[in-house]
């Protein structure tokens, strides 16, 4: 196991930010989204350090949700020519995976999709420093990044040891002003990473153990949470179980777990803008069924342990009530209306071989999951 990031926790920690900066250079390049981080305090407090530090600030602001190769290419043109030292990131995964794009994309001459399609490998990278304000991929203490690109008509993951964030400060105030969709969402993500992880091809008692143990924190918090947004403990809960559900912890053992149901959901971000979580919620009960007699054992053991609920069925029952008991679609109907076109999405994700690690999906098996998933 390999993770490099510093995880700064709590309230004020971006106060840290000059201490840390002192190793890096004079210029940043402040990658942030479509604003959100100027209504919660996020951005004033970061260009404030920012100034204390004595930096000169360069930004790329604007990055969407569900990150395009577009802002990454043109992010990294603005750091190439500023010779910018170091990125700091303020946002959520998109902003944040967009960062660590752009920090392996500034010292090349290629587009960042070079990297996402396989074609380059990096070998340097610029230093990110990351300010999270949304509980949900685990980005901030990994090193992967998802990027879509609508000519390619793929969304891409792809992880490798330089982009992992040098330091990433975690306040959990900045999560207090996500509203209720994109909290459940973040939820129903981080347990996804959970999932995705359990249902490897190897077996790790003890880290099946941590993954129950965050899948618990998950369930039992997250109606709180739902129910009062304001709640700074629970936020508080939220973002660190987000943090390990994808730092290592959950993987260690499992055989690079099974990510089937994030390979599917990328298509439903792609084709219709589906946030991700949504994307997660919508496929997995689908998913489970298509695969109930291979992960017949598993999925009963997840039942036990979460839900306190004994049978395959039942379990994957409770996971559909309690997604919706939070307010996520599962079904693609309660998400996606008039433009859905289930056989181009199943055209699409033949043609991109969608699918697990360890569980494969066919052109029946992915008929049938859409068919269920309906
Ligand atoms: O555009 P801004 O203003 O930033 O608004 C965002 C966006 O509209 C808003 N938001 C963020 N923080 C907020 C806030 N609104 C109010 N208050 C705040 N504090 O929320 C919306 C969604 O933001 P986004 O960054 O897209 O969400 P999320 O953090 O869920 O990231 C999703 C992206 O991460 C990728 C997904 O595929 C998707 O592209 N993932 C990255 C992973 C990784 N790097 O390890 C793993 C995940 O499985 C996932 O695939
Ligand atoms: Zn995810």
């Amino acid at each position: 196991m390999y993770n490099p990031t510093r995880l700064h926790f709590g309230k004020g920690v971006v106060g840290k930010m000059p201490e840390i900066l002192s190793g890096f250079g004079k210029k940043v390049l402040l990658v942030y989204g479509k604003g959100s981080v100027k209504k919660n305090g996020a951005y004033r407090d970061v260009v404030n350090q920012l100034v204390q530090a004595g930096t000169e600030i360069f930004e790329y602001s604007g990055i969407k949700p569900n990150p395009v190769i577009e802002d990454v290419d043109a992010a990294a043109q603005l750091g190439r020519d500023k010779k910018v030292n170091v990125i700091v990131a303020v946002g959520g995964g998109s902003v944040i995976d967009s960062a660590k794009a752009i920090a392996i994309t500034i010292p090349v001459g290629h587009s960042g999709w070079d990297f996402f399609n396989g074609a380059q490998k990096p070998s340097r990278a610029i230093p990110l420093i990351s300010v999270l304000t949304l509980a949900a991929t685990g980005t901030e203490m990994n090193m992967f990044a998802v990027v879509q690109n609508d000519e390619a008509g793929q969304k891409n993951g792809y992880g490798h040891p330089l982009m992992y964030p040098t330091h990433s400060l975690l306040d959990p105030t900045y999560t207090l002003s996500v509203p209720k969709d994109h909290t459940a969402y973040g939820i129903a993500d981080l347990m996804a990473h959970c999932l995705e992880n359990y249902f490897g091809r190897a077996d790790a008692p003890l880290t099946d153990r941590f993954i129950f143990s965050i899948l618990r924190e998950a369930v039992e918090n997250g109606h709180k949470l739902l129910a009062n947004l304001s709640d700074y403990e629970l936020r508080a809960r939220i973002m660190y179980a987000a943090t390990v559900a994808l730092n290592g912890t959950t993987a260690i053992g499992k055989g690079m777990g099974d990510w089937g149901v994030h390979s599917i959901g990328h298509h439903l971000s792609l084709l219709y803008g589906t946030p991700h979580g949504a994307s997660l919620t919508i496929i997995y009960p689908a998913y489970l069924k298509v695969f109930k007699s291979e992960a017949a054992p598993a999925i009963e053991r997840l039942g036990r342990e979460v839900f306190g609920v004994i049978g395959m069925d039942e379990t994957i029952l409770k996971l559909e009530e309690f997604f919706a008991s939070i307010g996520c679609p599962v079904r693609i109907s309660e998400s996606i209306s008039s433009e859905y076109n289930e056989q181009a999405l199943l055209n699409l994700l033949i043609r991109n071989k969608a699918g697990g690690n360890n569980f494969r999906l066919n052109a029946p098996r992915l008929e049938k999951l859409l068919e269920l998933a309906r």
